[in-house]
């Protein structure tokens, strides 16, 4: 006989307004634990799920608190890295209400490049060599213990634009000037972060955390360039597919030298982790190494993962912020694939402009295709782009080559004024037996 069922009695705000929070909404609301979903502030896609809070400073701790008393929350679930830098989660606890995200100290495995790295090295997982400092001058000295490509990071958040891969010695130089001497990105730069090069495909791994224990999602894979064929800038990404085919050996392996020792390292230094523990990976040819770890779910990857997973993600998340994943019911995902289209306004990640009507997202019902709205708002009648990722169209289908058709298919049906995609989403996924 099947375990009952569990009772709707939850109620549950996310904090943020984009496309993984609507995912996350989305999730919730269909997960039967769950009563009520509030968002703050949300977005107009997220309006359709989800009650939204649209004047909540997401990173005010006290005005969260706030909210969550309003609707009578009973768990808090915060979606991006800045408010959990800000300390929400911590502001949300301390009220006595249940959260689901890390403590402003254990944010800094992703808010602190340098922290990252210690506490791997701390933990002995497997990693890029790197050299860390507050000096330019050790900084180029330290180059001389590295080959080209050269790696240089600002240590702290840079809206994704810290990093520099330096084909020379000269260009690695003026990035380091331009980190720590010039400021390009202000205190972020004040240490950089110099490391080995890691070549590989790149894989994204969730692990949801109570504080000891975890569970791993099924892997994703992130398409972070803005063009096709990996041209152009960095961006927070344009797309992701899911499940990455890495073997269950080879996951059980990555929780036990990787996801495990950092969990027991943030607690050893009293700081317990709850939330998810992002593993950005490379599959090199000398096994899989860390490249940086992020203290929330992965944007758009949150999109491909979470319309797979059959268990309720409310029991899930719950069972985290209380401590418990012991009791939580076990993860099941669809054997489907999914893969997801982001599509951007025109200019993205640089400038753009905002406020064009979306047109045909009508046409799009969920069923083999959804379409998490990640920068938009509602102007009346009309939905209007907000943001420079728009919206993120995910397909599900029985492989990778039909869930691709499933997202291409509903992106082609909506437009916007200056619109960007990329075209080749998970189109070596689709094509070979394996990916990039
Ligand atoms: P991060 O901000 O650390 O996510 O880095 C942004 C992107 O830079 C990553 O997704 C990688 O594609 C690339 N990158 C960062 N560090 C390395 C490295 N050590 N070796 C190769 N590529 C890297
Ligand atoms: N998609 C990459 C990230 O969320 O950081």
């Amino acid at each position: 006989m099947a375990a009952a069922e569990p009772a709707a009695t939850m109620n549950v705000l996310v904090i943020g307004g984009g496309g993984r929070e609507h995912a996350l909404c989305w999730a919730l609301e269909r997960s039967v634990s769950v009563a009520q979903v509030h968002c703050a502030p949300g977005n107009a896609g997220i309006a359709q799920v989800a009650t939204c809070h649209i004047g909540v400073d997401p990173v005010d701790g006290a005005a969260v608190v706030d909210a969550a008393r309003a609707v009578a929350a009973d768990l808090v679930v915060v979606g991006p890295e800045a408010p959990l830098v800000a300390g929400v989660a911590d502001a949300v606890r301390a009220a006595g209400i249940s959260a689901f995200g890390p403590s402003a100290d254990a944010a800094r495995i992703e808010g602190s490049k340098q922290f990252a790295k210690e506490i791997m090295a701390a933990a002995g997982v497997p990693t890029a060599r790197y050299w860390s400092g507050d000096d330019p001058q050790a900084a180029v000295a330290a180059l001389d213990d590295f080959a080209p490509p050269y790696v240089v990071k600002a240590d702290g958040l840079a809206a994704g634009k810290g990093v520099a891969i330096c084909e020379d010695r000269v260009t690695a130089v003026t990035a380091i000037e331009e980190t720590m001497i010039a400021g390009l990105f202000g205190d972020a730069g004040n240490v950089v972060v110099i490391e080995e090069f890691l070549a590989g495909p790149e894989v994204s791994i969730f692990a949801l955390c109570d504080g000891d224990d975890c569970r791993l999602l099924e892997p994703a894979q992130d398409f972070k360039r803005a063009h096709d064929g990996d041209e152009g800038p960095n961006t927070g990404g344009m797309g992701a597919w899911c499940p990455y085919p890495l073997d269950t050996e080879t996951i059980a392996t990555l929780e036990r030298t990787v996801f495990r020792p950092v969990l027991a390292e943030l607690t050893r230094r009293g700081l317990p982790y709850v939330g998810v523990l992002y593993g950005g990976l490379v599959l090199t040819d000398r096994g899989p190494q860390v490249l940086e770890f992020n203290a929330r779910f992965g944007d758009p990857e949150t999109q491909v993962v979470l319309p797979r997973l059959a268990t309720d993600l409310g029991l899930l998340l719950r069972a985290c912020a209380d401590g418990c994943l012991d009791d939580a019911p076990p993860i099941v995902f669809d054997d489907r694939a999914c893969v997801t289209v982001v599509l951007a306004s025109g200019g993205y990640p640089g400038t753009y402009e905002t406020g064009k009507p979306v047109e045909g997202l009508d046409t799009i019902a969920d069923g083999d295709a959804i379409a998490f709205h990640a920068g938009t708002v509602a102007v009346g009648d009309e939905i209007r782009t907000a943001g420079g990722r728009v919206l993120a169209v995910s397909g599900l289908g029985a492989g990778v080559p039909d869930a691709r058709a499933a997202a291409y298919a509903a992106a082609d049906c909506i437009t916007f004024d200056a619109l960007h995609r990329r075209d080749d989403i998970a189109r070596h996924a689709a094509t070979r037996a394996h990916p990039r």
